[in-house]
């Protein structure tokens, strides 16, 4: 409709129309009688006047088809966030600053001025700060010298629950799904959004400035999302954290005349609201088109009055509306950013089918692990393609995430789609966010987009580009100075500022050499990435079958060589700019870089060469934490190993021993799933796994190699029984903790020691085997160690302690440390998902210390495990992080031994004949962004896999 064509409809009284002609008509149409005799009787007691709400009415027609204008911000003086008691002007010097600018490849050299809540200026101030003083009247200036650092726009996250899913979770601060139905356009995050999230201040911390909150995925609709500022405000409220809400917030319809704001809105399909609602996909589509078909009912209902009364005809109805519709007719009608979070490609038809049918633009399709193999669908969409919101490389988790790639975002930019990496937090802690952009940098997609896919990029999607996802004269002033090149990995904060604001109060930094300062160089991915469309994203993985001409392997240019064992612990046995060459027969190091005779024995073989520019050798990493090995995809029990029986909860068969029963998860072993085969590509050649168990009682853990296809392959199983598991922490509805020690306690010094349970508690008595107890909270963790000592003085023996899990062990640092406790720290980079682990020591920028420093420096063992079942592949870039984040404190052996060596000690896995599996990698070391594994080497197994 194009107003500008409209007649000015007549807002002055008119006639009274005689209604005599319409009784005659309807006694010819007695079909019609009742409604005109109600417009007759209507006409006899109401004035036909110009009704008192035309005003409003004709206010609301005109603004119909208006959506948000591309808003310029570029000359407000003042931000509307703007506290000036948070705020004080500051020039920032020295920066190098990426602006988002030119595709987000726009560097300037300079200083930037903040005043107001705002970018002021960027250019070079520094030489003329008493000019400056004087040209805005100032008595003080904050200057922040950046020290030549990387500063970007700060992150905007494009998927959060911050808030509506708080951190620690508590059941009274879940509020991202509501029961009340399968759509609810009408429901708001705003209501639910908790201003005491722990996560706030470590979101920030990692750069987060701006986070769109999305209600749930339970429902097909689950309600309006909000754009806020993770920032503290002085007013300390919800609503104060609102990024230009839309000015209807607070009434029931919208205010036609005020100018208009986007508004979001949180759309699902595929599994989790069939799962929510016990229907299926076919009923969550059905919900769909029920709701919108009444939105267009609604839509159509005003086109049609506001027709009548923009031309002058005045009828006596309102304008038609219902407060539970009116953000779905604003969908239909442009005016609400569509999130939806839909994987498959069966998923994504019908979305977009939707979209044709009801015609109604999407924004965004979250997850989509399936987007990258139907991008001509994604470009068929109503009005614009969506942009796609993805994880890097979390995936296989439920069915449709199964085909999920981390190869999807660069395949998804080739296909000219707007890629967007979001946290979904907390499902991943968004204060990693970056670390998400860094990971699809390191698997193809370009530098440049892969920098705009959490700032740039989020910001123009949500409609906010005039004012965050850039640093540029008259947008807000939210920006970060990090201390190293923003993708390179394990990249922190020196400061982060939002609407001016300092957010940092005392910021703990170390400073990294220069190379961090550069973009790091990535490998090729080229071919995986083709594979991955080739094959619907399940390429193949299973190591190659090494051929009999690959029996001598020759790996030159190869710059360190680590070794290790179960007693030395890992070590650095060659080093040299000079290079070197390794040769290797059926997976065995023949000769080492130094042993140059050795190459000239061996002159007559004729091996296959292999270059690794520059690159490593080192022991494969060892994973453990997750159900790798006993399960295929987490979210469905058939393809799980399933759950132990645990005495303390219920019966166990006496078929098994009663309670008395031990189980060891070797029996239940599955190979060559997608996750260990990942995880073996990526160095990680062994994994350590508990029986999966719910509550307290597990079992005997087991330790095995990722690259065997089955049990019975030579050296698939590297120690069939290692240290036996349990877990103490706050069930909720389980056994209380002290029932757990009690039970503990028993098992330790019952006496009695003759079921399976009784040896394998007898021999942790004895010290033979450590006692690897899951616990997070710093309470139970000290109850343990207590423990420890109590069964120590009856014993007489020394027994071996390992905690898991232990977000809050650093408390007990110096205790733990004297205690001889090992403690395997999962996840690596602490997060409070729950009460028990709150306490966590978060690391630089926030504190000086990590928990794993802490803990080491404390004489402690320290080994890292994962929690999330698809990481397993990420445990060299974990090592790195942890690394990274001492500050140069720990050698590259002792970061290799934390997923090596130490977790073998820890966990019991030490009598393997294990001469360690080697890994070659292409282009730098195991720990590096640049590098690339190309090969594993098992003389236990007898083979050289190369990949
Ligand atoms: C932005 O950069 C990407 C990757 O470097 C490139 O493919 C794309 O064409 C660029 N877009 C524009 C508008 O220049
Ligand atoms: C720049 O270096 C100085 C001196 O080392 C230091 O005090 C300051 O904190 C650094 N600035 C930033 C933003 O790191
Ligand atoms: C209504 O909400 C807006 C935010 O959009 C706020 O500025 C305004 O003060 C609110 N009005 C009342 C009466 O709360
Ligand atoms: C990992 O998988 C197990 C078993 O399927 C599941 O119980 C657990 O919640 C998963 N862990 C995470 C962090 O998702
Ligand atoms: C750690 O052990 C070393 C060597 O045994 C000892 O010198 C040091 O004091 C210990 N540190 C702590 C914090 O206990």
């Amino acid at each position: 409709m194009d107003k500008a064509n409209l007649p000015q409809p007549v807002v002055e009284r008119r006639k009274r129309q005689t209604k005599i002609p319409q009784i005659l008509a309807a006694l010819c149409a007695l079909a019609v009688l009742p409604i005109l005799l109600h417009e007759y009787l209507f006409s006899l007691t109401t004035p036909r006047d110009i009704p008192v709400h035309a005003e409003s009415a004709l206010a609301r027609c005109r603004a119909l088809e208006d959506i948000p204008p591309a808003y310029n911000y570029r000359h407000r003086t003042e931000s509307d966030r703007f506290d000036a008691e948070g705020a004080p002007t500051t020039l920032i010097i020295n920066a190098r600053i990426l602006t988002g600018g030119e595709n987000m490849t726009e560097v300037i050299q300079g200083d930037i001025l903040l005043q107001n809540g705002l970018i002021k200026g960027i250019g070079q101030f520094s030489g003329a700060i008493d000019a400056l003083k004087a040209e805005y009247g100032l008595d003080e200036l904050v200057v922040v010298d950046a020290n030549s650092s990387w500063v970007t726009p700060g992150i905007v996250d494009m998927h959060s629950h911050l808030g509506d899913f708080s951190s620690p979770t508590l059941n009274g601060a879940v509020d991202d799904n509501s029961h009340a139905g399968i759509t609810l356009p009408w429901m708001r995050s705003v209501d639910g959004i908790n201003t005491h999230d722990d996560s706030y201040v470590l979101s920030v911390s990692g750069g987060v400035t701006t986070s769109l909150i999305l209600p749930g995925s339970g429902d097909a609709i689950g309600g309006q999302a909000f754009p806020i500022k993770l920032r503290k405000t002085k007013e300390k409220t919800t609503q104060s954290m609102l990024l230009e809400p839309p000015y209807d917030l607070n009434s029931s319809y919208t205010h036609a005349g005020e100018p208009l704001r986007w508004r979001y809105m949180k759309h699902a399909c595929g599994e989790n609201p069939a799962n929510w609602y016990s229907g299926t996909r076919m009923d969550t589509a059905w919900a769909f088109r029920t709701i919108y078909n009444k939105a267009k009912q609604i839509k159509v209902q005003q086109d049609e009055y506001c027709e009548k009364v923009l031309n002058g005809r005045w009828v006596n109805e309102k304008f038609p509306e219902e407060l539970q519709y009116e953000a779905i007719v604003d969908v239909l009608r442009g005016k609400v950013k569509v999130n939806a979070h839909c994987y498959e490609a069966v998923d994504l038809n019908m979305l977009i089918r939707l979209s044709h049918e009801f015609e109604f633009p999407i924004a965004a399709v979250h997850h989509a692990h399936e987007a990258f193999l139907v991008p001509d669908l994604l470009k068929s969409a109503y009005h614009a393609p969506p942009a796609v919101a993805l994880f890097a490389t979390n995936a296989r988790y439920k069915r449709e995430a199964y085909r999920g790639s981390e190869f999807a975002p660069r395949i998804l930019a080739e296909h000219g789609l707007k890629v967007v990496m979001k946290s979904d937090h907390p499902v991943t802690n968004s204060r990693y966010l970056l670390y998400e952009a860094q990971q699809a940098y390191y698997y193809g997609l370009p530098a440049n987009l892969a920098l705009a896919s959490v700032t740039t990029t989020p910001a123009t999607v949500m409609g906010m580009d005039h004012r965050v996802g850039f640093i540029r004269e008259g947008f807000d002033a939210d920006l970060v100075i990090w201390d190293s090149h923003p993708l390179a990995l394990g990249a922190t904060p020196k400061q982060v500022f939002i609407d001016g604001q300092v957010q940092i109060v005392n910021p703990h930094v170390h400073t990294k050499p220069e190379v961090y300062q550069e973009l790091p160089k990535v490998p090729s991915f080229d071919q995986e990435a083709k594979d991955a469309v080739k094959y619907d994203g399940l390429p193949p993985l299973k190591p190659p079958t090494t051929k009999d001409d690959e029996e001598f392997v020759m790996f030159t240019n190869v710059k360190s060589v680590y070794t290790g064992d179960a007693t030395n612990g890992i070590q650095a046995t060659f080093s040299s700019e000079e290079m070197g060459s390794v040769l290797v027969w059926n997976g065995a190091v023949v000769c080492m870089p130094h042993q140059l005779s050795c190459f000239t024995d061996m002159q007559y073989k004729s091996p296959k060469f292999v270059d690794l520019k520059g690159g490593s050798i080192a022991p494969g990493l060892t994973t453990f934490g997750s159900p790798l090995g006993l399960e295929e995809i987490q979210q469905e029990p058939s393809t799980s190993d399933g759950f132990v029986d645990d005495p303390l909860v219920g019966g166990v068969s006496p078929i098994l021993g009663g309670a008395d029963a031990m189980v060891a998860a070797v029996d239940g072993l599955q190979f060559a799933t997608r996750d260990a085969l990942l995880a073996y590509r990526a160095g990680v050649t062994s994994a350590i796994v508990a029986p999966l168990h719910k509550r307290f009682y597990g079992g005997l853990g087991t330790f095995f190699s990722t690259g065997s296809l089955h049990k019975l392959q030579r050296g698939a199983v590297i120690q069939d029984k290692t240290g036996v598991h349990i877990s103490v922490r706050h069930f909720g509805k389980g056994p209380s903790v002290s029932t757990q020690i009690s039970a503990l306690r028993k098992l330790l010094l019952g006496g009695d020691k003759k079921g399976d349970a009784g040896r394998v508690f007898e021999d942790v008595v004895k010290g033979n085997r450590p006692l690897v107890v899951e616990a997070h909270s710093a309470d139970i963790i000290a109850t343990l160690v207590e423990l420890k000592r109590e069964v120590e003085r009856e014993s007489g023996n020394s027994m071996k302690l390992t905690i898991t899990g232990a977000a809050e062990a650093h408390l007990l640092a110096k205790e733990l440390g004297e205690a001889g406790v090992g403690v395997v720290v999962s996840p690596a980079r602490p997060f409070p998902y729950v009460w028990e682990d709150r306490r966590i020591l978060p690391g630089p920028p926030l504190t000086e210390e990590s928990a794993i420093t802490t803990l080491i420096k404390a004489n402690v063992t320290v080994a890292i495990g994962i929690e999330e079942n698809w990481s397993a592949r990420n445990t060299r870039f974990d090592v790195a992080w942890a690394s990274i984040e001492s500050g140069g404190w720990m050698t590259r052996s002792q970061a290799l031994a934390i997923a090596s060596t130490n977790l073998h000690t820890l966990l019991g896995a030490t009598h393997a004949s294990a001469q360690y599996d080697l890994v070659a990698i292409e282009g730098g070391d195991l720990l590096d962004l640049e590098s690339k594994v190309v090969g594993v080497m098992s003389s236990r197994r007898g083979v050289t896999h190369l990949f």
